[in-house]
């Protein structure tokens, strides 16, 4: 019977020769252009909150077609979440979101990326920007003890086009505090401000407008950005990154990297 399935199908589900094949354990849409899913985790795999990995399935022509997915799941769970856009003619989503349980993807084990704690110098406070997917490291960030043990306020600004594409993140964040794992390190330190673009909803505006005008300082009741004791991770499309850079740059912040830790780190959520 498999050898009458088209070919595509055939790639994404089966990958027996592979040593990186990791096994597909649940798939969750979210809409028709967002969806999660978990794999099996590599025995080896240790990795820091906020980093991503290779991700992919074979192409048409046999050699693996392979993105950067930031992983979303806390480095103690024991399997990897990753959440993604679907893209109709992208090369590899467009194959991607059909993924089902028992399948098989391609998982290099090689963590690597600049969102991460230690690429930020100690601070009080710890804001999270994000547009769209870019919430997947911060998923990951949210639920890492040592998070809350760095900071004393951790600020999760999220912006989409409409309320559905926020629900992914919104289930989390308020899942967090009853969480049995890490609910006492959040505490009260999590707080979470969503906003949507393209439809009405409780909040609205891009993040970078919001910062600019001081709204979402006003409506947290919080003392403005200030590189004393702010520090900031951006995840997002390139615009989104680059209009941030310029944004925390006039607050003060200088970009940091694992070599040489400062104010703010940035990357860029995958696309396609
Ligand atoms: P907008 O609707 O005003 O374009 P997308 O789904 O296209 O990736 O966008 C996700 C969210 O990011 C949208 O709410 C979008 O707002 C916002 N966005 C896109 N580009 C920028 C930018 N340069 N600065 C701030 N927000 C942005």
């Amino acid at each position: 019977m498999n050898d009458l399935r088209p070919v595509n199908e055939i790639s994404s589900t089966k990958l027996p020769t592979l040593p990186d094949a990791q096994t597909v354990t649940e798939v969750r849409h979210w809409t028709d252009r967002l969806f999660s899913f978990r794999v099996s985790r590599p025995p080896s795999l240790r990795f820091r909150s906020g980093e991503f990995v290779m991700i992919g399935l074979l192409g048409d022509s046999g050699k693996p077609l392979l993105r950067a997915y930031s992983i979303a799941s806390p480095s103690w769970d024991e399997e990897l979440e990753f959440y993604s856009i679907k893209v109709q003619d992208g090369p590899l989503t467009s194959k991607l979101q059909h993924i089902q349980p028992g399948d098989q993807i391609i998982l290099r084990p090689k963590p690597v990326g600049t969102l991460v704690l230690d690429a930020l110098l100690p601070g009080k406070r710890l804001w999270f920007f994000a547009t769209g997917t870019g919430i997947a490291p911060f998923a990951s960030l949210m639920r890492d003890p040592d998070t809350y043990e760095r900071y004393d306020e951790v600020i999760m600004m999220h912006t989409c086009r409409d309320v559905a594409e926020l629900e992914y993140g919104r289930q989390l964040i308020e899942s967090l505090p009853d969480d049995p794992l890490i609910g006492e390190f959040v505490g009260g330190k999590l707080r979470y401000y969503p906003t949507t673009t393209r439809e009405k909803s409780a909040k609205t505006g891009r993040i970078t407008d919001n910062l600019t005008s001081g709204k979402v300082f006003a409506d947290l009741d919080v003392k403005p950005i200030n590189p004393d004791h702010d520090r900031a991770m951006v995840c997002g499309s390139l615009g989104f990154n680059t209009d941030m850079k310029a944004v925390l740059e006039g607050f003060g912040l200088r970009e940091g990297a694992n070599s040489e830790p400062a104010e703010y780190v940035v990357e860029k959520a995958f696309v396609g």
